[in-house]
């Protein structure tokens, strides 16, 4: 297979997409009969963080020792790349030792020119226009119970971020509805509009939203980077917390997901994030599983 690498899900067409869920899906059947698997053996994966982060970190680590290979955690501070070395020669290098380099990062340039001059794929572990990794394991987790995601209906409610671009690219890629509610002036970027409009409905209202979801989904008011509007933004999003009142207004089965790390009150209430509808543990869970589809299919 020629070099691919996976900064956005528009990188896999809809047929991969699903054939990684699926696959997403068995793997996560054969840890749990302690199958030993171990494609990846000898096989290097090196992880560049420049912004915190728990399960990424410690699903792509685990992922890569339980496919027999190993993982290389990478500050910028305790790299020459934080003393000024470009990211092209940091790029060369790194990528003629290793076999596969994720990249948690503010800039998505970043992880695009740094793909331009790899020898090897190169992972996007969220940038602050994407987080396709997230939207596989979400996707897995509506497979999982309720089985294809075509044709149903998910409503977004909050900031118009990363994860929320990458839900509208999945909208697009796995053909189902998105109805996004932003407060005015936090709205998804136009571009991702553009190449979403068929698949999405934006508005300022979360109620409207909500009606009939098949999936509520939110995420944090503020994201990495965005600390210091952390004030700002509470009141901004006033209205746009998901309570029991808006999850009233979806599906009676409608599941509720949020990518974590959550902050119960803001985005959402406790009883709904530690309630029945809530399914945020077995999200986490599964980025360990998409991800390890993820390096299987990129790296084997
Ligand atoms: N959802 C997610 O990416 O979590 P972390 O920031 O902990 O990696
Ligand atoms: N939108 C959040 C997601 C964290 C996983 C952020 O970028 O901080």
């Amino acid at each position: 297979m020629s070099l691919r690498h996976f900064l956005s899900l528009n990188d896999l067409t809809s047929d991969e997409l699903r054939g990684l869920i699926d696959r997403a899906i068995e793997l996560k059947a054969m840890r749990r009969e302690r199958r030993l698997y171990e494609p990846l053996k000898n096989r290097t994966l090196a992880m560049i963080f420049t912004k915190s982060s728990t399960r990424t970190r410690v699903s792509f680590e685990a992922g890569m020792a339980q496919l027999g290979g190993h993982a290389l955690y990478l500050e910028p501070g305790s790299m020459q790349l934080g003393r000024g070395e470009p990211i092209e020669d940091t790029a060369r290098v790194v990528s003629r030792m290793v076999d596969g380099v994720m990249i948690r990062t503010a800039g998505h340039d970043f992880v695009e020119k740094f793909a331009e001059y790899s020898k090897v794929p190169v992972i996007n572990a969220l940038t602050d226009k994407f987080h396709p990794c997230q939207l596989l394991a979400d996707i897995q987790t509506w497979q999982e119970r309720r089985g294809s995601i075509q044709g149903r209906t998910v409503a977004w409610i909050g900031d118009g971020n990363n994860v929320c671009h990458s839900w509208m690219n999945a909208a697009r890629l796995f053909d189902f509805t998105l109805n996004i509610a932003t407060p005015k002036g936090y709205e998804p970027d136009p571009d991702v509009v553009d190449l979403n409009r068929q698949h999405i409905m934006l508005s300022h209202d979360p109620k409207a939203a909500a009606v009939d979801a098949d999936i509520v989904v939110t995420d944090t008011w503020a994201s990495m980077g965005q600390e210091d509007e952390k004030a700002e933004r509470q009141q901004a999003f006033a209205g746009f917390i998901v309570d029991d009142g808006l999850m009233s207004l979806a599906d009676k089965d409608a599941m509720f997901m949020h990518c974590l790390p959550a902050y119960r009150g803001s985005e959402v209430a406790a009883s709904v994030i530690d309630g029945r509808q809530s399914v945020v543990w077995e999200e986490g869970e599964n980025r360990l599983h998409a991800q390890k589809a993820l390096l299987e299919f990129l790296i084997k």
